[in-house]
């Protein structure tokens, strides 16, 4: 990655940044990034696997924790199935969190409560499903998260969390 290369007098990354930019993206705080997942989702591995594979919910914070890293960032997890629960992680965030990663689950079509949470606190987020809701059941069409998210990403599986997290960590 350039943001982390040493490089030699005269070198120019890949981004055609100078070496004094480069110094000053090394010499920045790790941003701060919380990954959040809602009901049932700890099930992932065994849960209806036809429809979300076999990939469990540890072997995608695994990755997510391996992407953090080799992006220099530093990665958060918290799982619930009470909205409460959930709407209260997101409060602690504020202040201590430069960007969230979400999957709010069942929780992402009904709950006005986190929407107004994640709003409320500001951080920019980037909405996740492993499965393309779009071309599932009419009730998962609707998002209540969705146009106060910085993006939304559905259907490619765990995939979707990683290209979430590099898509926040790509913002400056
Ligand atoms: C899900 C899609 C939701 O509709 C569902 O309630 C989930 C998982 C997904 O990741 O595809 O629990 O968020």
């Amino acid at each position: 990655m350039a943001r982390k290369r040493r490089r030699e007098d005269g070198d120019t990354d890949v981004t055609g940044h100078d070496e004094a930019d480069v110094e000053g993206e090394l010499a920045r705080p790790p941003r701060r990034i919380a990954v959040i997942h809602g009901p049932n989702l700890n099930l992932l591995g065994t849960r209806e696997p036809h429809i979300y594979g076999t990939t469990t919910l540890d072997q995608i914070n695994d990755r997510l924790k391996d992407l953090a890293d080799d992006l220099g960032a530093q990665i958060t997890f918290f799982q619930s199935a009470r909205e409460g629960a959930l709407i209260e992680h997101v409060h602690s965030l504020l202040g201590r969190c430069d960007g969230i990663v979400i999957n709010a689950a069942g929780y992402s079509h009904t709950s006005i409560a986190l929407r107004d949470a994640l709003a409320g606190v500001g951080i920019p987020f980037v909405e996740v499903h492993l499965t393309n809701v779009y071309a599932r059941e009419p009730m998962r069409h609707h998002s209540a998260l969705a146009d106060v998210a910085r993006g939304v990403i559905v259907g490619f599986g765990a995939l979707s969390y990683e290209l979430a997290l590099g898509a926040l960590l790509h913002e400056d």
